[in-house]
Protein backbone atom coordinates (compact mmCIF):
# COMPACT_ATOMS: atom_id res chain seq x y z
CA UNK A 1 0.00 0.00 0.00
CA UNK A 2 2.82 2.32 0.74
CA UNK A 3 3.86 1.73 -2.62
CA UNK A 4 0.84 3.74 -4.41
CA UNK A 5 1.92 7.36 -4.48
CA UNK A 6 5.17 6.07 -6.27
CA UNK A 7 3.38 4.20 -8.86
CA UNK A 8 0.43 6.53 -8.91
CA UNK A 9 3.25 9.43 -9.93
CA UNK A 10 5.21 7.26 -12.55
CA UNK A 11 1.62 6.80 -14.36
CA UNK A 12 1.29 10.92 -14.08
CA UNK A 13 4.68 11.94 -15.12
CA UNK A 14 6.11 9.04 -17.72
CA UNK A 15 4.10 11.23 -20.62
CA UNK A 16 1.33 9.66 -22.92
CA UNK A 17 2.67 6.27 -23.31
CA UNK A 18 1.88 5.29 -19.31
CA UNK A 19 -1.44 7.99 -19.36
CA UNK A 20 -3.12 6.04 -21.92
CA UNK A 21 -1.99 2.31 -21.33
CA UNK A 22 -4.71 1.01 -19.52
CA UNK A 23 -2.11 -1.91 -18.87
CA UNK A 24 0.18 0.33 -17.21
CA UNK A 25 -0.71 -0.03 -13.97
CA UNK A 26 -1.00 -3.21 -14.18
CA UNK A 27 2.38 -3.98 -15.45
CA UNK A 28 4.10 -1.61 -13.20
CA UNK A 29 2.63 -3.89 -10.20
CA UNK A 30 3.55 -6.79 -11.59
CA UNK A 31 6.73 -5.72 -12.17
CA UNK A 32 6.94 -5.08 -8.59
CA UNK A 33 6.10 -8.79 -7.56
CA UNK A 34 2.50 -8.52 -7.67
CA UNK A 35 0.64 -11.18 -9.81
CA UNK A 36 -3.22 -10.93 -11.02
CA UNK A 37 -3.95 -14.22 -10.59
CA UNK A 38 -2.86 -14.15 -6.68
CA UNK A 39 -5.09 -11.70 -5.61
CA UNK A 40 -8.04 -12.53 -3.43
CA UNK A 41 -10.52 -10.05 -2.36
CA UNK A 42 -10.91 -8.77 1.18
CA UNK A 43 -7.38 -10.11 2.02
CA UNK A 44 -5.81 -6.75 1.97
CA UNK A 45 -6.96 -3.89 0.29
CA UNK A 46 -10.94 -3.90 1.05
CA UNK A 47 -13.51 -5.83 -0.67
CA UNK A 48 -13.39 -6.05 -4.61
CA UNK A 49 -16.01 -7.75 -6.93
CA UNK A 50 -14.92 -11.79 -7.87
CA UNK A 51 -14.90 -10.53 -11.77
CA UNK A 52 -12.06 -8.10 -11.09
CA UNK A 53 -8.66 -7.57 -9.80
CA UNK A 54 -7.95 -4.85 -6.66
CA UNK A 55 -4.29 -5.05 -6.19
CA UNK A 56 -3.47 -4.80 -2.39
CA UNK A 57 -0.67 -2.53 -3.65
CA UNK A 58 -2.78 -0.02 -5.16
CA UNK A 59 -6.20 -0.01 -3.19
CA UNK A 60 -8.07 2.76 -4.91
CA UNK A 61 -7.58 1.01 -8.82
CA UNK A 62 -9.89 -1.80 -10.15
CA UNK A 63 -9.09 -3.67 -13.06
CA UNK A 64 -12.12 -5.18 -14.86
CA UNK A 65 -11.30 -4.59 -18.57
CA UNK A 66 -11.48 -7.08 -20.92
CA UNK A 67 -13.18 -9.85 -19.17
CA UNK A 68 -16.89 -10.12 -21.46
CA UNK A 69 -18.58 -8.78 -18.84
CA UNK A 70 -22.29 -7.51 -19.68
CA UNK A 71 -22.81 -5.33 -16.96
CA UNK A 72 -21.12 -2.60 -14.62
CA UNK A 73 -19.64 -4.16 -11.25
CA UNK A 74 -20.41 -3.02 -7.70
CA UNK A 75 -17.31 -0.74 -7.12
CA UNK A 76 -16.42 0.06 -3.65
CA UNK A 77 -16.24 3.39 -2.62
CA UNK A 78 -12.60 3.59 -1.89
CA UNK A 79 -12.06 3.03 -5.65
CA UNK A 80 -10.19 6.32 -7.86
CA UNK A 81 -9.44 4.08 -10.92
CA UNK A 82 -11.64 2.26 -12.70
CA UNK A 83 -10.75 0.15 -15.71
CA UNK A 84 -13.95 -1.57 -17.47
CA UNK A 85 -12.98 -0.75 -21.14
CA UNK A 86 -13.14 -3.46 -23.90
CA UNK A 87 -15.96 -5.48 -22.16
CA UNK A 88 -19.21 -6.01 -23.56
CA UNK A 89 -21.17 -3.44 -21.00
CA UNK A 90 -24.98 -2.47 -22.60
CA UNK A 91 -26.07 0.15 -19.60
CA UNK A 92 -24.82 2.73 -17.63
CA UNK A 93 -28.24 2.58 -15.52
CA UNK A 94 -28.93 5.38 -12.92
CA UNK A 95 -27.54 4.65 -9.53
CA UNK A 96 -24.79 2.33 -10.77
CA UNK A 97 -22.00 4.06 -10.01
CA UNK A 98 -23.42 6.00 -7.13
CA UNK A 99 -21.28 4.62 -4.81
CA UNK A 100 -18.13 5.30 -6.24
CA UNK A 101 -18.12 9.05 -5.85
CA UNK A 102 -14.05 9.29 -5.47
CA UNK A 103 -13.38 8.14 -8.94
CA UNK A 104 -10.93 10.28 -11.02
CA UNK A 105 -11.09 8.08 -13.83
CA UNK A 106 -13.55 5.73 -15.53
CA UNK A 107 -12.44 4.17 -18.74
CA UNK A 108 -15.67 2.60 -20.30
CA UNK A 109 -14.68 2.84 -24.20
CA UNK A 110 -14.63 -0.91 -26.14
CA UNK A 111 -17.57 -1.64 -24.84
CA UNK A 112 -21.59 -1.46 -26.26
CA UNK A 113 -22.93 1.17 -24.68
CA UNK A 114 -25.69 2.71 -26.77
CA UNK A 115 -27.85 6.18 -25.81
CA UNK A 116 -31.20 5.40 -23.99
CA UNK A 117 -28.62 2.93 -21.85
CA UNK A 118 -26.95 5.68 -20.20
CA UNK A 119 -28.74 7.19 -17.38
CA UNK A 120 -29.24 10.87 -17.10
CA UNK A 121 -28.07 10.39 -13.43
CA UNK A 122 -25.55 7.97 -13.66
CA UNK A 123 -22.53 9.67 -13.69
CA UNK A 124 -24.35 12.41 -11.07
CA UNK A 125 -22.28 11.42 -7.94
CA UNK A 126 -18.56 11.38 -9.53
CA UNK A 127 -17.85 15.06 -8.97
CA UNK A 128 -14.37 14.30 -8.94
CA UNK A 129 -13.82 12.39 -12.08
CA UNK A 130 -11.16 13.80 -14.42
CA UNK A 131 -11.26 11.39 -17.36
CA UNK A 132 -14.01 10.15 -18.96
CA UNK A 133 -13.38 7.42 -21.86
CA UNK A 134 -16.52 6.79 -23.77
CA UNK A 135 -14.30 6.14 -27.55
CA UNK A 136 -15.40 3.04 -29.51
CA UNK A 137 -19.28 2.41 -27.99
CA UNK A 138 -22.67 2.80 -29.54
CA UNK A 139 -23.72 6.15 -28.56
CA UNK A 140 -26.19 7.99 -30.69
CA UNK A 141 -25.72 11.40 -28.94
CA UNK A 142 -23.83 12.85 -26.03
CA UNK A 143 -24.86 11.41 -22.69
CA UNK A 144 -27.00 14.01 -20.70
CA UNK A 145 -25.76 15.00 -16.82
CA UNK A 146 -21.52 14.58 -17.98
CA UNK A 147 -19.65 15.67 -14.68
CA UNK A 148 -18.88 19.49 -14.86
CA UNK A 149 -15.13 18.36 -12.86
CA UNK A 150 -13.50 16.78 -16.50
CA UNK A 151 -10.68 17.38 -17.88
CA UNK A 152 -10.51 14.51 -20.57
CA UNK A 153 -13.81 13.40 -22.95
CA UNK A 154 -13.56 10.73 -25.25
CA UNK A 155 -16.43 10.56 -27.32
CA UNK A 156 -15.00 8.95 -30.28
CA UNK A 157 -15.48 6.18 -32.59
CA UNK A 158 -19.47 6.97 -31.69
CA UNK A 159 -22.43 7.40 -33.64
CA UNK A 160 -22.96 10.80 -32.13
CA UNK A 161 -25.24 13.09 -34.98
CA UNK A 162 -26.75 15.11 -31.24
CA UNK A 163 -24.65 17.30 -29.66
CA UNK A 164 -27.41 19.02 -26.94
CA UNK A 165 -26.47 22.72 -26.50
CA UNK A 166 -26.00 21.77 -23.23
CA UNK A 167 -23.94 18.70 -23.73
CA UNK A 168 -20.57 19.90 -21.64
CA UNK A 169 -22.11 22.83 -19.75
CA UNK A 170 -19.98 24.59 -17.17
CA UNK A 171 -17.01 22.01 -18.06
CA UNK A 172 -14.53 25.22 -17.21
CA UNK A 173 -11.49 23.03 -16.91
CA UNK A 174 -12.02 20.75 -19.56
CA UNK A 175 -8.58 20.88 -21.89
CA UNK A 176 -9.60 17.79 -24.09
CA UNK A 177 -12.42 17.07 -26.25
CA UNK A 178 -12.09 13.94 -28.77
CA UNK A 179 -15.49 13.36 -30.69
CA UNK A 180 -13.95 12.08 -34.35
CA UNK A 181 -15.24 9.33 -36.50
CA UNK A 182 -18.87 10.16 -35.34
CA UNK A 183 -21.98 11.63 -37.28
CA UNK A 184 -22.01 15.14 -36.19
CA UNK A 185 -23.38 17.72 -38.78
CA UNK A 186 -23.04 20.49 -36.80
CA UNK A 187 -22.17 21.50 -32.98
CA UNK A 188 -24.43 24.76 -32.67
CA UNK A 189 -23.52 26.03 -29.38
CA UNK A 190 -22.24 23.46 -27.36
CA UNK A 191 -18.34 24.12 -27.62
CA UNK A 192 -18.97 28.02 -26.25
CA UNK A 193 -18.50 27.83 -22.16
CA UNK A 194 -15.36 25.63 -22.48
CA UNK A 195 -12.42 28.37 -21.65
CA UNK A 196 -9.69 26.01 -20.73
CA UNK A 197 -10.03 23.53 -24.08
CA UNK A 198 -6.73 23.40 -25.48
CA UNK A 199 -7.37 20.31 -28.16
CA UNK A 200 -10.54 19.54 -30.01
CA UNK A 201 -10.88 17.21 -32.87
CA UNK A 202 -14.15 16.58 -34.79
CA UNK A 203 -11.94 14.91 -37.36
CA UNK A 204 -14.35 12.68 -39.50
CA UNK A 205 -17.46 13.81 -39.35
CA UNK A 206 -20.13 15.35 -41.34
CA UNK A 207 -19.64 18.98 -40.16
CA UNK A 208 -20.17 21.72 -43.55
CA UNK A 209 -18.78 24.63 -41.76
CA UNK A 210 -16.13 25.81 -39.17
CA UNK A 211 -17.95 25.26 -35.88
CA UNK A 212 -18.87 28.47 -34.18
CA UNK A 213 -18.16 29.63 -30.96
CA UNK A 214 -15.08 27.61 -30.69
CA UNK A 215 -13.14 28.37 -27.44
CA UNK A 216 -10.58 30.45 -27.54
CA UNK A 217 -8.15 29.08 -25.44
CA UNK A 218 -7.69 25.96 -28.63
CA UNK A 219 -4.14 24.83 -29.39
CA UNK A 220 -5.04 22.15 -31.80
CA UNK A 221 -8.01 22.38 -33.87
CA UNK A 222 -8.55 18.89 -36.02
CA UNK A 223 -11.23 19.17 -38.27
CA UNK A 224 -9.69 17.09 -41.32
CA UNK A 225 -12.09 14.88 -42.89
CA UNK A 226 -15.55 17.04 -42.86
CA UNK A 227 -17.42 18.74 -46.06
CA UNK A 228 -16.45 22.01 -44.86
CA UNK A 229 -16.73 24.78 -47.60
CA UNK A 230 -15.62 27.91 -46.21
CA UNK A 231 -13.55 29.74 -43.41
CA UNK A 232 -15.71 32.21 -41.43
CA UNK A 233 -13.90 35.51 -41.42
CA UNK A 234 -12.49 36.22 -38.44
CA UNK A 235 -10.75 32.79 -38.00
CA UNK A 236 -8.28 32.29 -37.05
CA UNK A 237 -7.09 35.59 -35.51
CA UNK A 238 -9.55 35.64 -32.85
CA UNK A 239 -7.81 32.49 -31.76
CA UNK A 240 -4.48 33.64 -30.41
CA UNK A 241 -2.87 30.14 -28.63
CA UNK A 242 -3.75 28.35 -31.84
CA UNK A 243 -0.82 26.54 -33.19
CA UNK A 244 -2.24 23.14 -35.35
CA UNK A 245 -4.90 23.19 -37.68
CA UNK A 246 -5.41 20.63 -39.70
CA UNK A 247 -8.41 20.56 -42.03
CA UNK A 248 -7.60 18.23 -44.80
CA UNK A 249 -9.84 16.47 -46.82
CA UNK A 250 -13.05 18.86 -47.22
CA UNK A 251 -14.56 21.04 -49.97
CA UNK A 252 -12.45 23.83 -49.81
CA UNK A 253 -12.13 26.31 -52.10
CA UNK A 254 -9.81 30.23 -52.97
CA UNK A 255 -13.48 31.91 -52.62
CA UNK A 256 -13.98 30.33 -48.95
CA UNK A 257 -11.01 31.37 -47.48
CA UNK A 258 -10.83 34.99 -46.45
CA UNK A 259 -7.56 37.08 -47.96
CA UNK A 260 -5.92 37.19 -44.35
CA UNK A 261 -7.27 34.19 -42.94
CA UNK A 262 -3.81 32.08 -42.20
CA UNK A 263 -1.62 35.14 -42.06
CA UNK A 264 -1.74 35.18 -38.45
CA UNK A 265 1.67 34.42 -36.05
CA UNK A 266 1.75 31.63 -33.53
CA UNK A 267 0.35 29.05 -36.19
CA UNK A 268 3.11 26.37 -36.58
CA UNK A 269 1.30 23.45 -38.82
CA UNK A 270 -1.53 24.18 -41.11
CA UNK A 271 -3.09 20.94 -42.83
CA UNK A 272 -5.25 21.83 -45.99
CA UNK A 273 -4.23 19.26 -48.18
CA UNK A 274 -6.86 17.48 -50.46
CA UNK A 275 -9.18 20.44 -50.68
CA UNK A 276 -9.88 22.47 -53.89
CA UNK A 277 -7.54 25.29 -53.92
CA UNK A 278 -5.89 26.61 -56.82
CA UNK A 279 -3.92 29.40 -54.93
CA UNK A 280 -1.19 29.11 -51.87
CA UNK A 281 -3.00 31.11 -49.30
CA UNK A 282 -1.12 33.68 -47.37
CA UNK A 283 0.56 32.44 -44.62
CA UNK A 284 2.13 33.88 -41.31
CA UNK A 285 5.79 33.90 -41.69
CA UNK A 286 6.15 31.91 -38.38
CA UNK A 287 4.18 29.04 -40.04
CA UNK A 288 6.61 25.87 -40.23
CA UNK A 289 4.75 22.94 -41.46
CA UNK A 290 2.01 23.47 -44.62
CA UNK A 291 0.23 20.41 -45.91
CA UNK A 292 -1.37 21.65 -49.41
CA UNK A 293 -0.94 18.39 -51.40
CA UNK A 294 -3.28 17.26 -53.51
CA UNK A 295 -5.07 20.06 -54.22
CA UNK A 296 -5.73 21.93 -57.78
CA UNK A 297 -2.77 24.73 -57.42
CA UNK A 298 -1.81 26.26 -60.61
CA UNK A 299 1.32 28.90 -59.62
CA UNK A 300 3.90 28.90 -56.59
CA UNK A 301 3.09 32.16 -55.26
CA UNK A 302 6.09 33.65 -53.39
CA UNK A 303 3.89 36.68 -52.08
CA UNK A 304 2.07 33.64 -49.98
CA UNK A 305 4.95 33.17 -47.64
CA UNK A 306 6.58 36.55 -48.01
CA UNK A 307 5.19 39.70 -48.53
CA UNK A 308 8.52 41.74 -48.91
CA UNK A 309 12.01 39.06 -49.22
CA UNK A 310 14.94 41.13 -46.57
CA UNK A 311 17.45 40.06 -43.95
CA UNK A 312 14.25 39.82 -40.97
CA UNK A 313 11.58 39.17 -43.24
CA UNK A 314 11.58 35.55 -44.18
CA UNK A 315 9.64 32.15 -43.98
CA UNK A 316 10.14 30.25 -40.94
CA UNK A 317 8.83 26.98 -42.97
CA UNK A 318 10.32 24.13 -42.61
CA UNK A 319 8.54 21.17 -44.34
CA UNK A 320 6.04 22.10 -47.45
CA UNK A 321 4.17 19.82 -49.63
CA UNK A 322 2.67 20.71 -52.79
CA UNK A 323 2.87 17.66 -54.37
CA UNK A 324 -0.72 16.52 -56.38
CA UNK A 325 -1.47 20.01 -57.54
CA UNK A 326 -0.78 21.28 -61.47
CA UNK A 327 2.56 22.77 -60.62
CA UNK A 328 6.10 21.09 -60.61
CA UNK A 329 9.69 22.26 -59.26
CA UNK A 330 10.43 24.73 -62.93
CA UNK A 331 7.17 26.66 -61.25
CA UNK A 332 9.64 27.70 -58.12
CA UNK A 333 10.57 31.57 -58.56
CA UNK A 334 14.50 32.20 -58.24
CA UNK A 335 13.34 34.71 -54.94
CA UNK A 336 11.95 31.56 -53.15
CA UNK A 337 15.42 30.12 -51.88
CA UNK A 338 15.63 33.58 -50.15
CA UNK A 339 12.24 33.25 -48.61
CA UNK A 340 12.03 29.72 -48.21
CA UNK A 341 15.50 29.92 -46.71
CA UNK A 342 14.43 27.37 -44.02
CA UNK A 343 12.59 24.72 -45.86
CA UNK A 344 14.48 21.38 -45.54
CA UNK A 345 11.56 19.78 -47.38
CA UNK A 346 9.82 21.18 -50.28
CA UNK A 347 7.57 18.29 -52.21
CA UNK A 348 6.47 19.31 -55.59
C1 LIG B 1 -14.84 -13.60 -24.25
O1 LIG B 1 -15.73 -14.28 -25.12
C2 LIG B 1 -15.12 -14.73 -26.31
C3 LIG B 1 -16.22 -15.31 -27.20
O2 LIG B 1 -17.05 -16.16 -26.49
C4 LIG B 1 -14.06 -15.75 -25.94
O3 LIG B 1 -13.42 -16.20 -27.10
C5 LIG B 1 -13.04 -15.11 -25.03
O4 LIG B 1 -12.08 -16.05 -24.61
C6 LIG B 1 -13.71 -14.52 -23.81
N1 LIG B 1 -12.73 -13.76 -23.04
C7 LIG B 1 -12.58 -13.90 -21.73
C8 LIG B 1 -11.51 -13.08 -21.10
O5 LIG B 1 -13.28 -14.62 -21.08
C1 LIG C 1 -23.47 0.84 -2.42
O1 LIG C 1 -22.99 0.53 -1.13
C2 LIG C 1 -23.97 -0.07 -0.28
C3 LIG C 1 -23.37 -0.20 1.10
O2 LIG C 1 -22.10 -0.77 1.04
C4 LIG C 1 -24.39 -1.40 -0.87
O3 LIG C 1 -25.39 -2.01 -0.08
C5 LIG C 1 -24.94 -1.15 -2.29
O4 LIG C 1 -25.23 -2.39 -2.90
C6 LIG C 1 -23.93 -0.41 -3.12
N1 LIG C 1 -24.54 -0.06 -4.40
C7 LIG C 1 -23.93 -0.26 -5.58
C8 LIG C 1 -24.70 0.14 -6.79
O5 LIG C 1 -22.82 -0.72 -5.69
C1 LIG D 1 -11.63 23.26 -11.90
O1 LIG D 1 -10.40 23.03 -11.22
C2 LIG D 1 -10.24 23.87 -10.07
C3 LIG D 1 -8.83 23.62 -9.55
O2 LIG D 1 -8.57 22.27 -9.41
C4 LIG D 1 -11.33 23.53 -9.06
O3 LIG D 1 -11.20 24.32 -7.91
C5 LIG D 1 -12.70 23.75 -9.70
O4 LIG D 1 -13.73 23.36 -8.82
C6 LIG D 1 -12.81 22.95 -10.99
N1 LIG D 1 -14.05 23.28 -11.69
C7 LIG D 1 -15.01 22.40 -11.90
C8 LIG D 1 -16.17 22.87 -12.70
O5 LIG D 1 -14.95 21.25 -11.49
C1 LIG E 1 0.66 39.14 -43.22
O1 LIG E 1 0.53 39.79 -41.98
C2 LIG E 1 1.61 40.63 -41.67
C3 LIG E 1 1.45 41.12 -40.25
O2 LIG E 1 0.13 41.52 -40.03
C4 LIG E 1 1.70 41.75 -42.70
O3 LIG E 1 2.79 42.60 -42.43
C5 LIG E 1 1.88 41.12 -44.08
O4 LIG E 1 1.87 42.11 -45.09
C6 LIG E 1 0.77 40.12 -44.37
N1 LIG E 1 1.08 39.41 -45.61
C7 LIG E 1 0.36 39.54 -46.70
C8 LIG E 1 0.87 38.83 -47.90
O5 LIG E 1 -0.66 40.21 -46.74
Amino acid sequence: MRLAPAVLLMGLLSGSAGELDPFFWLSALRSRGYHAGSLQADTTGGDCPAECDCPPTFPVAMYCDGRNMTRVPYVPSRMKYLYLQHNLITAVPDGALDNATNLVWLMLHENRLASGKVGKRAFSKLQNLDRLYLNHNQLGSVPAGLPRSLRQLRLDNNRISAVPPDAFEGMSNLTVLLLHNNAIQDVGGALAGLRSLTLLDVSSNQLQKVPESLPEMLHQLYLESNAIQAIPGDFPARFRQLQYIRISHNQLTDKSIPPNAFNVSGLVELDLSYNKLERIPTVSTSLEHLYLQANQIKEFSIGSFCSVVDIVSFSRLKVLRLDGNEISRSDLPSDSALCLRLAASIEL
